[in-house]
């Protein structure tokens, strides 16, 4: 266990998982840094001369990268981050990082080979793509136009990625661990949206279109380019049915069950995720 007295740097501190991390680490009563370009030392994964400010004095820290670890200069930065992290004797680090990509696995090996006190967390989608991310405008917008066919997902909560970091942060027992992270559901895109129809009480329907169809409308929206050539080989390569199955990481480092897509719905719905100006 890091020193409790020290804080735990967390990136992507405004993120889907960051701040739900700190979150948890501050009702924990847990000193924490956020780290992110907005925060005070900013953090810029492309401006290392950032990394050493956010870093000092802290115990832990939580790893996730920006964009994403498939992105070009992924696997040198968070390699480079990881090694001054132990250089500074900072030893345990909980990487966030995606399935079934073999860059992000090259990222992995990176960190491992700073020698560092390593939990990964290797996460499916997250739900959190829906409500808070990426795909919320077209959720609003009633249709929801991906090249993802008839693929089957198990998408995982953030709750459930940030309780598990939580738990390697903090507690002993994780170091070393290859967490797989899903929820406890295969779901198919458009039985993801049916089920936030159900719950927002709107119609919104799913209409699968081929990557080109989905690369060109994320640029007439003006999408930056290499966002939209992260999300084309995510759904070009990755969603080819490889993460097609479920795994009990969750279970295994929580003792309890993943939460259901329903209940992510049900409860995103309630506070507010999909709530229009007219109120629906
Ligand atoms: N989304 C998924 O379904 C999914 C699934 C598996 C793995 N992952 C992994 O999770 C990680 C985060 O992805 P996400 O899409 O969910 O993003 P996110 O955590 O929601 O995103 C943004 C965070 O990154 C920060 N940020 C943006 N640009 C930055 C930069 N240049 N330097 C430092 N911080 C920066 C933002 O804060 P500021 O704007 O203040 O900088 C914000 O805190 C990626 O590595 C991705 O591969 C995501």
């Amino acid at each position: 266990m890091s020193n409790p007295t020290e804080p735990i740097l967390v990136l992507g501190a405004t993120g889907k998982t960051g701040r739900r991390v700190i979150a948890r680490l501050t009702s924990a009563g847990l000193p924490v840094r956020a780290g992110s370009r907005s925060a005070d030392p900013p953090f810029d994964w492309y401006d290392p001369t950032t990394w050493e400010p956010a870093l000092d004095g802290v115990g832990a820290a939580y790893i996730s990268y920006y964009p994403d670890l498939a992105a070009p200069g992924a696997v040198e930065a968070t390699g480079k981050f990881a090694r001054l992290a132990v250089a500074k004797g900072i030893r345990r680090l909980v990487l966030l990082a995606g399935r079934g990509e073999a860059e992000a696995e090259r990222a992995e090996q990176a960190v491992r080979d700073s020698g560092a006190d390593l939990t990964i967390l290797r996460s499916t989608w997250f739900m959190q793509n829906f409500s808070e991310g990426d795909f919320l405008g077209q959720v609003l917008s009633g249709e929801v136009t991906l090249p993802a066919g008839d693929m089957l997902e198990p998408f995982v909560d953030a709750d459930d990625i940030a309780d598990v970091a939580v738990a390697a942060l903090t507690e002993d027992g994780h170091v070393g661990a290859l967490c797989e992270l899903t929820g406890p559901r295969l779901v198919s895109f458009g039985e993801a949206i049916r089920e936030i129809a159900a719950a927002t009480g709107r119609e919104i329907c799913y209409a699968p279109v081929s990557v080109e169809e989905f690369a060109a409308a994320m640029a007439a929206q003006h999408v930056p380019q290499e966002a939209i050539e992260i999300f084309s080989f995510l759904f070009g390569e990755v969603l080819d049915g490889r993460n097609a199955h479920l795994t009990d990481g969750v279970t295994r480092a929580l003792g309890r069950p993943p939460r259901d897509f329903r209940e992510f719905a049900r409860d995103a719905a309630a506070a507010g995720a999909w709530a229009t100006t007219e109120g629906g």
